[in-house]
């Protein structure tokens, strides 16, 4: 924990890596921390504006696509270890250009890759960490969990090349020898990030008195977890000591789009002083997403037994503190949402 390291964290600039990031400078100062980040909608550098000024912080703006680019830093900086969080994220948009996804998660994540192996051989000392999706599992029925041993079945196209570059993580590391470790986590949800997923949305959208579009039926089931437990998981995997493997990161709070619609809706009117009910009448089922899966569940017994986590923020907490965050934080909102941000904010729905 004492030694140095120049440690590469990409997308430190979105919605988990500024988590990361402001956890890893403020408990690791012998370490350097590199925030590569090409600051694209979802990026943006007000997350991380208590840290910018930290000694053992740097910012660097950068597009994982561009393996000259990406040579000379991991050279000037001397990188020691990755922790590769930057990725297109959204499954709506991989629906509209799902080559974006496929040259940043999967050719960008090669870059690295190539850079990493290349740099470090065989060395033992250095890790490639790889954050990834439960998504890459497919979708469950009604009953069972992911396990790290589930068989691969994207059916997006994000979850089809987040599931690449796992694949490419480990033929790299088998191939060259590269020190990895892939933990596939379910739906965060806290401060920071962009409206464009379903919790920040919903709150984005009563504030703005506009339709809460829910897709299909509703019944769709996510597992979420708090932001801040997710980034703590990370920490506890990197330091772990585990490598060449695979953890499973997950909430243990499983709810319908549905249900979890209604709680925040209640939530924000009890926040604002509302009449409790008000927000929930914004509620509009739309036309159903494309391939939309219908349930993800992690079992994270793996993680917990080897390594000691758990997710520590109760349902509850951290749904009060996330509608907290964004009540207070209404100029980040109007911010992401407005000028050259709208366009990437602003979709149309088809009534179901
Ligand atoms: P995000 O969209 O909020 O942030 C992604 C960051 O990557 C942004 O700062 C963006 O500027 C940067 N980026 C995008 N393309 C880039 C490129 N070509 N070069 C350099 N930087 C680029 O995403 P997030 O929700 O914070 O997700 C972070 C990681 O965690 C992703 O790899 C995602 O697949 C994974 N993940 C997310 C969730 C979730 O619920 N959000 C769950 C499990 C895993
Ligand atoms: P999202 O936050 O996009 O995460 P993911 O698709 O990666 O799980 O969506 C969470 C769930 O909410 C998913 O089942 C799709 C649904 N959803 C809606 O019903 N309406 C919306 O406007 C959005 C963005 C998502």
């Amino acid at each position: 924990m004492n030694e140095k390291k120049n440690l590469l964290i990409t997308g430190g600039a979105g919605f988990i890596g500024s988590h990361v990031v402001r956890l890893f400078v403020n408990k690791y100062p012998n370490y350097r921390i590199v925030n590569l980040d090409a600051l694209t909608y979802a990026g943006n550098l007000e997350n991380l504006s208590d840290v910018e000024s930290a000694p053992n912080y740097k910012f660097v703006k950068a597009d994982i696509q561009d393996y000259h680019r990406l040579a000379d830093i991991f050279k000037e900086e001397q990188i020691t270890d990755v922790i590769h969080m930057a990725a297109e994220s959204h499954v709506d948009r991989s629906i509209e250009d799902p080559l974006a996804f496929a040259k940043t998660n999967i050719l960008g994540t090669l870059n690295l890759l190539h850079l990493a192996a290349g740099a470090w051989g065989r060395g033992k000392e250095n890790l490639f960490y790889h954050i990834s999706t439960d998504e890459v599992y497919g979708s469950l029925g009604d009953e069972g969990y992911f396990l790290e041993t589930t068989p691969y079945d994207p059916r997006s196209p994000y979850s089809a090349s987040k599931a690449s570059s796992d694949h490419f993580v480990r033929a790299v590391s088998h191939t060259y020898g590269l020190n990895y470790v892939i933990s596939n986590c379910s739906n965060n949800y806290g401060p920071n990030q962009f409206p464009e997923k379903l919790i920040p949305l919903v709150i984005n959208n009563i504030l703005n008195k506009k339709p809460i579009p829910i897709y299909g039926d509703g019944l769709n089931v996510r597992d979420w977890l708090y932001v801040v437990d997710h980034a703590k998981a990370i920490d506890c995997i990197f330091q772990g000591g585990k490598t060449d493997c695979t953890f499973n990161i997950g909430g243990d709070n499983e709810m319908t789009n549905l249900s979890l619609v209604h709680l925040l809706c209640d939530k924000v009117d009890e926040l604002m002083g509302h009449r409790i009910g008000s927000s929930r009448e914004l509620i509009t089922f739309v036309k159903d997403r494309a391939g939309h899966d219908r349930r993800y569940a992690i079992d994270a017994s793996l993680l917990k037994g080897e390594l000691g986590w758990k997710p520590e923020t109760r349902p509850e907490e951290g749904f009060a503190k996330t509608i907290r965050w964004y009540l207070d934080n209404e100029a980040w909102l109007n911010n992401v949402t407005s000028g050259i941000y709208r366009d990437y904010y602003e979709r149309q729905y088809e009534l179901r």
